[in-house]
């Protein structure tokens, strides 16, 4: 395994301090990724406990079966979307949890893979499944909407200030060629977009929005995130803890919406009032967790 393909863990410090995992306890990691957050779990409930590790992508439970082989007897892998979570759950016979963690998103070990077609930054096919056996790629989003629907994919998912333009030109374009790679998207949001608001505008890249945009409609990631923390905080022992890290304003948004709601049934208390997140020294160390927003809430 190469280490420097390992996504660094955000916010690992508070994430333990938080969920506090005990020995012999049962914790989730919806979102295993490469398992930078689950060794140290691990390394706190074994022996005796048990962690139940989810994510969508094989390639990344194909490296945490490896990486975390010394915590065998103490670790269950299941390829799956959180959105089973209770029905993961239910067929491993758990019925109560002791904490679960959600670190939303990507991993920086899916970015780094051209092939997955996740960076702008790599020439890549246009894909962006987290799930291989998924149906529906970036290609066929970007191909096969209408000009409408593209613009508003790109705000509703991405608040690209440039929605109608980009979608626009992207239809323009795809009638000569489809929209077939990560570059050729990319190059087409910077020409979409007025030259004078170029660089101003952006401090990131130009096509990142929409990168973010398409990604969460392939992977209908916002849809399902009320209803997953929903059934996880059903599963929460009385006290226990639900941890979830996100990277946009339209998660964090979502989680705060749905905390809300699940405080005023009465059904938890949230112990972070606002996001907690990275201390300037994680930003220098690992810039990638600049967006992060760390938000938790306990069972009542
Ligand atoms: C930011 S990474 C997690 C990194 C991990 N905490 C670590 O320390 O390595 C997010 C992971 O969640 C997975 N994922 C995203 N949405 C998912 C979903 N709905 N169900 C299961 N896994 C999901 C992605 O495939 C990715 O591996």
């Amino acid at each position: 395994m190469q280490i420097e393909k390992l996504h660094v863990p955000v916010m690992l410090k508070e994430v333990l301090e938080f969920l506090n995992p005990q020995p012999g306890q049962t914790i989730v990691d919806a979102t295993l990724g490469t398992g930078g957050h689950a060794a140290q779990i691990l390394r706190r409930i074994a022996p005796g406990g048990r962690l139940v590790g989810i994510d969508r992508d094989e390639n990344s439970l194909a490296i945490c079966k490896e990486r975390l082989a010394e915590f065998k007897a103490s670790t269950e892998f299941v390829h799956a979307n959180f959105a089973d979570l209770d029905q993961i759950l239910a067929s491993s016979g758990i019925k109560e949890i002791d904490g679960i963690i959600f670190d939303l998103g990507i991993s920086s070990y899916q970015l780094a893979d051209a092939q997955r077609g996740f960076s702008f930054q790599e020439e890549g096919p246009l894909d962006m499944r987290l799930d291989k056996s998924s149906y529906i790629s970036a290609y066929d989003l970007v191909n096969n909407l209408n000009e409408n629907e593209i613009s508003q994919l790109l705000w509703n998912f991405g608040q690209e200030r440039w929605h109608n333009r980009i979608a626009h030109l992207l239809v323009q374009e795809r009638r000569n060629e489809p929209i077939a790679t990560t570059k050729q998207l990319a190059n087409l949001v910077i020409r979409a977009i007025p030259q004078r608001y170029r660089r101003s505008y952006y401090r990131i890249h130009p096509a990142t929005r929409t990168f973010q945009a398409v990604r969460i409609a392939v992977n209908r990631e916002l849809e399902i995130l009320e209803s997953t923390v929903k059934k996880a905080v059903d599963i929460l022992r009385k006290q226990a803890r639900i941890c979830v890290i996100s990277f946009h304003s339209l998660e964090d948004r979502a989680i705060k919406h749905t905390f809300r709601a699940l405080k005023y049934d009465g059904l938890i208390n949230i112990i972070t009032a606002k996001p907690l997140t990275p201390s300037p020294k994680e930003i220098e160390v690992n810039p990638s967790s600049r967006s992060s927003k760390f938000r938790v809430a306990e069972r009542a």
